[in-house]
């Protein structure tokens, strides 16, 4: 008689039939670096990862090298905010005292977008009548990658949704001599509730309406693999759907579409609610997480994004 639960039988038929695996080096840890804090501070939900001063990131930094992580994306969130003309010196100093003191013993991806430098928490610059100035935006994201590049960082994450962002990244990064700078393009971003507790870390919840107009609607499937295409188009070396969870479908798709790796983000919300589920006594926390990473790999994801991948070692994830 055929009988599946055959090879389940025990932890080495289980082990021997493994159809997906993966290592510590794709999964990669947020960091929030916060300008003027006195000290640092608890993100609500995201149990572990905290809101830093420069110098306790530093120190969160080697003791997550230590644990096996070697990628990271960073979230500089800097105390002035403005409308345009944005000032980089905060994220470039941060980003510039990582790389000095780690250099290449770690990957340092920069999450680029505008809504934590601008006042409005929008991830863009307005005319003054209120609509969307596109032309401004794209130039600063670009001064803004390039400011970031300059300080050394590994590779630029734009996280904003404007079209011809990607363009025109690649566009000022060839121009200055930062060819081999890789851009991971946050390509198939829906508008999500699934964002709240990082908008509260990150000072980047926006002060009137919300995002609809530039992330995508979560009942657009052809929208989300157009936006994938377009990043793939305008140059990005690696995509991503997100939140990884309910993006799950679109995976392979993409991937087969674009021909490039994409990777998942476990936003803030998907990670906190097992947080949450755990507080309440109703999963164990540990492998409730594990299980997602397993989840999305199976997906197809090539890497990622996760509050927890300071834990991978702890959860048993092996290094390369
Ligand atoms: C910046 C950005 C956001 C996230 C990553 N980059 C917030 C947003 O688009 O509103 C969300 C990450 C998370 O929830 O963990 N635009």
């Amino acid at each position: 008689m055929k009988r599946l639960q055959r090879l389940r039988s025990n932890i080495h038929l289980r082990n021997l039939c493994a159809q997906t695996e993966f290592n510590s080096s794709q999964l990669i840890q947020p960091l929030f670096i916060v300008e003027g804090l006195s000290q640092d501070e608890d993100i609500k939900g995201l149990k572990g990862t905290r809101r830093l001063k420069r110098e306790s990131a530093l120190k969160q930094i080697e003791l997550d090298l230590e644990a096996g992580v070697r990628q990271f994306i960073l979230f500089n969130v800097p105390q002035t905010k403005a409308s345009e003309s944005f000032n980089h010196n905060f994220s470039s100093q941060t980003i510039l005292e990582i790389k000095k003191r780690f250099g290449d013993s770690l990957q340092l991806w920069i999450d680029t977008c505008l809504c934590s430098l601008t006042t409005h928490g929008h991830c863009c610059v307005f005319h003054d009548n209120g609509t969307r100035n596109h032309e401004s935006t794209l130039k600063e994201i670009a001064l803004t990658a390039l400011s970031y590049a300059q300080a050394g960082a590994d590779g630029i994450s734009p996280s904003d949704m404007m079209d011809g962002r990607v363009s025109a990244i690649r566009k000022i990064l060839d121009e200055k001599n930062f060819e081999n700078t890789p851009i991971m393009s946050y390509s198939t971003k829906f508008s999500s509730q699934f964002y709240g507790p990082f908008r509260n870390a990150a000072d980047s919840s926006p002060k009137f309406g919300d995002r609809t107009q530039y992330q995508i609607d979560v009942r657009n499937p052809r929208d989300a693999m157009n936006a994938s295409l377009r990043c793939a188009e305008e140059g990005a070396d690696l995509l991503m759907v997100k939140p990884a969870m309910t993006s799950l479908d679109l995976i392979q798709p993409i991937s087969t579409l674009t021909g490039l790796g994409v990777g998942a983000y476990q936003v803030s919300g998907e990670y906190a609610s097992l947080v949450l589920l755990a507080e309440a006594g109703l999963v164990s926390f540990e492998k409730a997480l594990l299980e997602t990473w397993h989840v999305l790999k199976r997906g197809g994801a090539q890497y990622i994004i996760t509050y927890g991948a300071r834990l991978a070692k702890e959860l048993g994830v092996k290094n390369p």
